[in-house]
């Protein structure tokens, strides 16, 4: 009789949205992309991404957003589990049901953490034990933010934001995030910070100094002053009721505020919980987002939190082995 645990029937990954804290960006490169400088935080709003053995590849996406994404091929969580199963040589199809907490299209990298999930929920389910660095190259391939989705925590991002360095920061920080209904598209907010800087020499991205000694002191107050995102006015020239938001969350206790990526979200820094619900509030009455959340960060990146019926971190599968180049070392 085999010694082996048995193969879990289903895994689910949970993965955490993003803010940028710093986003600062350089030159366009030859192949599309900038060269960008930025801090990602992962803050506590999270998608759950099941994967299980299916006849056929296919996606169901539940909770209150499930009509903005795709359902088909497109979808960046199938397009990651279709990506590890060639490279690992797997030919048995997998679902995937995405229970959907992140907003779509609001600049806090939820399709790349879907990806993340989809990665890692699939790696487990094939006990495939890709080395981290080659899951991270996969999960490169498949976005410039997708990479911090599988490490989470407090990073610099470098390259086109894929390459990543833990931030050692102190403190718990409290967001508030004011929502809107029209998602901006990120190669258009892009292409208007082009725009808006036709006629400057954009120098080669550098984070700043003031972000990394408020991220190292743990003070609030000082992250608050040094938010800073070069996407903003291009956000704000696309959606100018932007700024109004940003207004609204100063006005009413926020120590910063910024845009959120590529937007539209606006992410609120509050010192504490008691703070993150009175400006939640506020926000609210005001009527100058779609929907508010609240989310503390650091938080960590994708993580498995269950296999159905197999032991939590034993998902070996003698017959669905990867190649040597994916498996770890
Ligand atoms: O990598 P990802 O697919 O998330 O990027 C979406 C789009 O955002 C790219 O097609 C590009 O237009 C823009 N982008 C960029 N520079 C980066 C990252 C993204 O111009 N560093």
């Amino acid at each position: 009789m085999s010694s082996a645990a048995p193969s879990p029937q289903s895994v689910t990954a949970r993965v955490p949205a993003k803010v940028n804290l710093e986003l600062v960006v350089g030159p366009l490169r030859p192949d599309g992309f900038h060269h960008l400088a930025t801090v990602f935080q992962a803050v506590g709003l999270h998608d759950d991404v099941t994967v299980q053995p299916a006849d056929d590849w296919g996606i169901t996406i539940n909770g209150p957003y499930a009509d903005l994404v795709p359902d088909d091929g497109t979808n960046l969580a199938l397009r990651a589990a279709r990506l590890l199963a060639g490279a690992a040589g797997i030919e048995v199809p997998v679902h995937i049901t995405i229970d959907k907490d992140i907003p779509v299209a609001a600049g806090m990298a939820g399709g790349s953490a879907d990806a993340a999930g989809a990665l890692l929920a699939c790696d487990a389910l094939w006990g495939v034990w890709t080395s981290r660095t080659a899951l991270e190259d996969l999960a490169a391939d498949l976005g410039s933010d997708v990479p911090f989705a599988l490490l989470g925590g407090t990073a610099m991002g470098s390259g086109r934001g894929d390459q990543l360095a833990p931030v050692l920061g102190r403190g718990r920080y409290f967001w508030v995030l004011a929502l809107s209904d029209a998602g901006l598209s990120t190669p258009a907010v892009y292409a208007e910070c082009d725009r808006l800087r036709s006629t400057l020499r954009v120098p080669g991205p550098t984070p700043s100094a003031s972000m990394m000694t408020a991220l190292r002191s743990g003070d609030a107050a000082s992250l608050g002053k040094a938010l800073s995102n070069d996407l903003q006015p291009a956000a704000l020239s696309l959606q100018p009721r932007l700024e109004e938001v940003l207004g609204a969350g100063m006005d009413n206790g926020a120590l910063g505020g910024i845009v959120s990526g590529s937007g539209p979200t606006v992410a609120f820094l509050v010192s504490d919980t008691e703070s993150s619900l009175d400006l939640a509030v506020a926000l609210a009455a005001l009527g100058v987002a779609s929907s508010v959340k609240r989310a503390v960060g650091p938080v960590r990146g994708a993580h498995i939190l269950t296999a159905a019926s197999g032991p939590r971190g034993s998902y070996g599968s003698p017959g669905l082995s990867g190649p040597a180049g994916l498996r770890s070392s």
